[in-house]
């Protein structure tokens, strides 16, 4: 709707899902970058707190980054707040008539709802503190069926479900403006997906992948290790054109045993393609092929905007390369026929994140990101574990915890200058690019005595390396 343009010194609430805390700030200062907006928290900002207010923004802003975020729930027009209601009343009616006025006037309709974090009102008590904000003069009608405009009344009762305070530690009273993409966890949800994997990455993650990577319309976008497509799933949403190798001809072609229920083989169209196919972005599916990550099979530019992968970790899934430790003579061209799987060995883990921070190094844009999992043995782990390259600046790094031994990291990095001759081999020149090395033995530690149970509850819930 047009507003008026006296409108001034507008703050923004966003209130926050109190799931995957970690990922939730990389994420909107992803969005807000990709506006070309920088973070510009205000009001005692706290990072792990379901509210946040921000400056700086205009409501085109806010509009951007709730179309792209599953992290955030819904953003409002922030118009009062405070401690106590009295506080909330008296920030309220110091608030500039002139930013409120276009809402209010009596050719409008309104809503007001009541929102309390931990903590649940009686629809009794919803209702008085409703009336007890009578002292706002909105002039239009009520509609609680189809509203021009909603407010709402927020109270937060802090985080600790067993310390539940009577009061609210603090309030707030705004005028909605939108709801985040929540509903994509649901309706891309891989349970209902047409092909799946042991390893399907899980929906939500994928959008938050695809958010840190700061994936936009037409973008060009690779996964390296693709296995069922969960990341290019994501990636298509958000309009890029996806693309992505895998080393299993199973995966790549749809074929072999299923990994659902009561299924023994997969069906006939079981393949990444049909996935796209399932959410109306196939026209954004490039190709995907039999390809060994540790070979070099691009042609040397910088191809793609983002990199987004689920590397394996050797848990559900073995990390092999092709290649033979014996020393085989290579055979003429031709020889092998189309069917042949050249010999493999192992792929070890401090490899293949050399390899993938190289591989962006030279076939990301300037500016484009990597978006990638780096699994963790906690009571070895410290921030220089991190693999570094001199091409790529460290951007995020969040940790979702899998059992007390083990995490997963999720890291996202942005190249900023193209590679020279000897970054590709500055792993070996200097320590801190590859500090992953006391990391190689994950597996071994991942499986070892002390995760018994672990590996037991993992089995039954979720997966270290996807759902
Ligand atoms: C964790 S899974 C990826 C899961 C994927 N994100 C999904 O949603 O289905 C890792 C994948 O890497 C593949 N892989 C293992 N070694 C590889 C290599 N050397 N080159 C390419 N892919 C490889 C595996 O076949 C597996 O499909």
């Amino acid at each position: 709707m047009a507003t008026s343009n006296k409108r001034t010194c507008l703050q923004y609430l966003l209130h926050l899902a109190q799931d995957n805390l970690d990922f939730r700030l990389p994420e909107i200062k992803a969005l807000l970058s990709l506006r070309g907006k920088p973070f510009h928290p205000s009001l005692n900002f706290k990072e792990k707190s379901p509210f946040w207010c921000l400056d700086g923004l205009s409501e085109e802003d806010v509009r951007g980054i709730m179309a792209r975020s599953v992290c955030a729930k819904s953003a409002f027009e922030l118009w009062g707040h405070g401690q106590t209601h009295s506080e909330l009343k008296t920030s309220l009616l110091s608030y500039p008539a002139e930013n409120m006025s276009p809402f209010m006037h009596k050719d409008s309709t309104y809503r007001i709802n009541v929102y309390t974090f931990n903590k649940t009102l009686e629809f009794s008590d919803r209702i008085k503190r409703i009336d007890a904000m009578e002292y706002l003069t909105f002039e239009g009608a009520v509609s609680l069926k189809s509203p021009q405009h909603v407010f709402c009344l927020l109270e937060d009762y802090g985080t600790d479900p067993n310390n539940i305070p009577e009061h609210p530690n603090y309030i707030y009273f705004g005028r909605w403006i939108a709801d985040g993409q929540r509903e994509l966890i649901r309706s891309h949800s891989v349970k209902n997906r047409h092909f799946i994997g042991n390893t399907s990455m899980d929906a939500g993650l994928s959008f938050i992948m695809a958010n840190h990577a700061r994936v936009k319309e037409n973008d060009l976008v690779f996964d390296p290790f693709v296995g069922t497509g969960s990341l290019l799933v994501a990636c298509s949403q958000f309009g890029a054109y996806v693309c992505g190798t895998d080393i299993d001809y199973n995966t790549i072609h749809g074929k072999g045993r299923s990994s659902r229920k009561n299924h023994k083989w997969r069906g006939p169209d079981e393949n990444i393609r049909a996935n796209l196919r399932q959410y109306g972005t196939e026209k954004m599916y490039l190709d995907v092929m039999v390809s060994d990550a540790s070979k070099p099979v691009w042609r040397e530019a910088a191809l793609f905007d983002a990199v987004i992968t689920d590397p394996p970790y050797g848990i559900r899934e073995s990390t092999r390369r092709t290649g033979s430790h014996k020393d085989n003579t290579k055979p003429p061209d031709g020889i092998y026929g189309e069917s042949h799987v050249p010999v493999s060995q192992a792929y070890h883990l401090s490899d293949i994140f050399t390899d993938l921070l190289n591989f962006a190094a030279h076939h990301l844009v300037m500016g484009g990101r990597l978006v990638y999992w780096l699994p963790v043995y906690r009571p070895e782990y410290s921030e220089e574990t991190v693999p570094l390259h001199p091409c790529l600046r460290l951007i995020s790094n969040c940790e979702q915890t899998l059992s007390s031994h083990t995490s997963r990291r999720l890291i996202t990095m942005e190249k900023i200058k193209e590679p020279e001759e000897l970054d590709s081999l500055a792993h070996l020149a200097d320590p801190r690019f590859s500090p992953y090395q006391g990391h190689n033995a994950f597996r071994e530690k991942y499986f070892s005595g002390l995760n018994k149970r672990c590996v037991k509850d993992n089995d039954n819930k979720s997966d270290v390396n996807g759902e």
